[in-house]
């Protein structure tokens, strides 16, 4: 049985979850960009459950959630805990100096940083490899958690493999009610969109996945980084650092039951749904506020708002919106691959793979 508790309501279901975590249980709980399913990173076993709840390939690592570590101030002092409590292995000179620049800049935050794995992580976290990705949540309840277990925490996004991450409680129930321990509901999720993942193990640094936090943000902390493997203008083959690609990052990932289908224009997707309800299929659409005008009647609509900030927001909800209308298809405007429109229009890419690329 999964229990919920509204943990902005009841501050006493935290410490309840906490101990829930140090059992070897699984909890799910919010942070600033979706909500984790988390359980004790040191803990093989509750890991594994992890892995199941959720039907992940076990070859798809997860971030390890950690704290402020209490009266330790300075990210110096933060990254030198980890590897200290063998959560990160030894750093270099030059993984440190970044790693420390990073953490002081944008810590607690939307940033996971790959590196060196400690000893006291169980390879099941790290599907096998010897890098660990770790990131502190900004989210009250988030650090509430990590500090009371007193343990790091191991999570992925609480959604089932492959689906939308989820940022509500409600999504969360949605997709693993009865196969998890607790829910603690936190409200929606303020950024909406995934953590940016960064590989620091490669030099200059490689971003793995965009999110919450932009590129220039980094760039403008740590200089110039490498693209993401496999994109134009990337790095050669021959280069011997070469990342390999994040293995969480398959195509179709992050993908509504619905197919969805990304538009370059507003007359595009007028004339795409047109076309596709001419052919009997049922249509929904994620627009806007500047596109309602133009969509006018068009239904069932979901507006994800003005800014990129509102639609990294709305997404998710407006996919899984889509998804419980029923629609065969849900159309929707490409974004600019700028700032945060960069981690945006890589997840409509992927939603809007085709199956087949599984
Ligand atoms: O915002 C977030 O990052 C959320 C919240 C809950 O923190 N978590 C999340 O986790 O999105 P997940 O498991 O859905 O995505 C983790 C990503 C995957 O793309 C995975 O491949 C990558 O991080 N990753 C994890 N460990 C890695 C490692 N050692 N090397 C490279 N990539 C890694
Ligand atoms: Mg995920």
């Amino acid at each position: 049985m999964t229990r919920l508790f509204d943990a902005r309501a009841e501050p006493a279901a935290i410490a309840f979850a906490a101990e829930v975590i140090r059992q070897g249980g699984l909890v799910a709980f919010p942070t600033e960009t979706v909500y984790g399913l988390g359980a004790n990173a040191f803990d093989a076993d509750a890991v594994a459950r992890v892995f199941s709840a959720k039907q992940r390939l076990l070859s798809d690592p997860l971030i390890v959630h950690v704290d402020l570590d209490g009266a330790l101030s300075g990210a110096r002092l933060t990254l030198a805990g980890l590897v200290e409590k063998q959560v990160l292995g030894k750093l270099s000179a030059r993984q440190e100096a970044l790693a420390c620049k990073l953490a002081q800049s944008f810590w607690p935050g939307p940033l996971t940083l790959v590196l060196p794995r400690g000893e006291r992580i169980p390879p099941i976290v790290t599907a096998g490899q010897d890098t660990v990705a770790v990131r502190m949540p900004n989210h009250a309840i988030a650090q509430a958690l990590i500090q009371r277990s007193g343990v790091p925490i191991a999570a992925p996004s609480a959604n089932r493999f492959g689906h939308v991450s989820p940022t509500t409680a409600q999504h969360v129930l949605d997709d693993l009610a009865g196969r998890i321990d607790v829910v603690l509901d936190g409200g929606a999720t303020p950024i909406g969109i995934e953590s940016t993942v960064l590989d620091l193990t490669v030099d200059p640094p490689a971003l793995l996945r965009p999110g919450g936090l932009i590129r220039a943000a980094i760039e403008a902390v740590i200089g110039p980084l490498r693209d993401q493997p496999g994109h134009a203008g990337g790095v050669s083959a021959a280069d011997e650092t070469r990342p390999q690609p994040s293995p969480g990052l398959l195509n179709r990932h992050y993908a509504p039951r619905a197919e969805l289908r990304v538009a370059r224009t507003t007359a595009e997707l007028i004339e795409t749904r047109r076309a596709l309800m001419a052919r009997g299929l049922s249509v929904g659409a994620l627009i806007t506020d500047a596109q309602q005008a133009d969509c006018a009647g068009l239904s069932p609509a979901f507006v994800l708002g003005h800014d990129l900030e509102s639609v990294a927001r709305n997404l998710y909800a407006g996919l899984r919106a889509m998804d419980s209308a029923g629609v065969d298809v849900i159309l929707v405007s490409a974004v600019e691959a700028q700032g945060l429109g960069e981690a945006i229009a890589d997840r409509l890419r992927r939603g809007s793979a085709i199956a087949s690329q599984d």
